[in-house]
């Protein structure tokens, strides 16, 4: 039996990347998943190779950053399950903003990658809680970073959406715990994906020689510990972060 079976997971930007691995992880641990993902194409299409595993797995095209947006998703998930178990706010503004000085970021890229990765993550969260109140039971895990621990350069609005997400998740276990909805983040360190794949190759050696574990993170190293933080293992521990990063930094 796997350890999400019977549950219900919702996984922001879970098209490609970190939280596609996500999805295929959670579905082979038998819980049914949704798929919120800004490019309904892309959703579809994960949604569809996880379906064809025998998983079921549907996507629901969704922007995080807009309420109406995420009304919709929330009602779309009522109607089909009545309730969900669980979410995993993975979607962010992740890719192609690295490598400017603090000076040289534009106010309209610092503007946005805030609105999706902060406000968007907290709207995500007012929308599904109460899916979540209806079983009585609840996990949210946040995805931070740890370039907010160490305090990677050149990429500043960034970090300080991850370093928000650390303090909101701090912050909402204690307003959450009282309908049994434990929040956690995990941190992880640079991860091959689809969004890092342009990073420069001196920032993943720096990555690399900086472990404990000395070599390169998989989205598989991290999807793990998202599942532990879902399951039912997981019921007393909240408002912590997970750093999942082979010991780049010690949290
Ligand atoms: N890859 C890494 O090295 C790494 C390290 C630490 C943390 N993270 C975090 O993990 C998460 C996933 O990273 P990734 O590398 O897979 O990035 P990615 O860019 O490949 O994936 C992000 C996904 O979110 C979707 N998305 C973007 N904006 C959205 C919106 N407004 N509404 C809904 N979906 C939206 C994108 O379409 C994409 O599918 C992010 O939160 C990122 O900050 C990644």
């Amino acid at each position: 039996m796997g350890r999400l079976e019977g549950k219900t997971i919702v996984v922001t930007g879970g098209g490609q990347g970190l939280g596609r691995a996500f999805a295929e992880h959670i579905a082979r641990e038998g819980a049914r998943v949704a798929i919120a993902e800004i490019d309904g194409a892309q959703g579809e299409k994960t949604a569809q190779a996880l379906r064809e595993t025998g998983a079921e797995v549907y996507a629901y095209q969704t922007d995080i950053s807009s309420t109406s947006s995420l009304e919709n998703l929330a009602a779309a998930l009522r109607e089909r399950w009545g309730g969900i178990d669980g979410l995993v706010n993975n979607a962010a503004i992740a890719s192609g903003i690295g490598g400017k000085r603090f000076d040289e970021i534009d106010e309209a890229t610092f503007d946005r990658v805030l609105k999706v990765n902060i406000k968007g993550t907290w709207l995500a969260i007012r929308a599904l809680v109460p899916l979540m109140r209806e079983r009585g039971k609840g996990k949210i895990v946040n995805l931070a970073s740890d370039t907010a621990l160490w305090g990677a350069p050149v990429l500043l609005h960034y970090v300080a959406s991850k370093g928000a997400i650390i303090a909101m998740t701090r912050s909402l276990a204690r307003e959450l715990g009282e309908y049994n909805i434990a929040i956690n983040a995990i941190a992880p360190g640079l991860t091959l994906t689809e969004a890092t794949a342009t990073v420069a190759p001196g920032r993943h050696k720096l990555y690399v020689e900086g472990r404990a574990i000395q070599r390169q993170q998989l989205p598989e190293d991290v999807t793990g510990s998202v599942v532990f933080l879902l399951s039912d293992d997981a019921d007393f521990i909240t408002g912590q972060l997970l750093a999942v990063n082979g010991g780049f930094v010690f949290n």
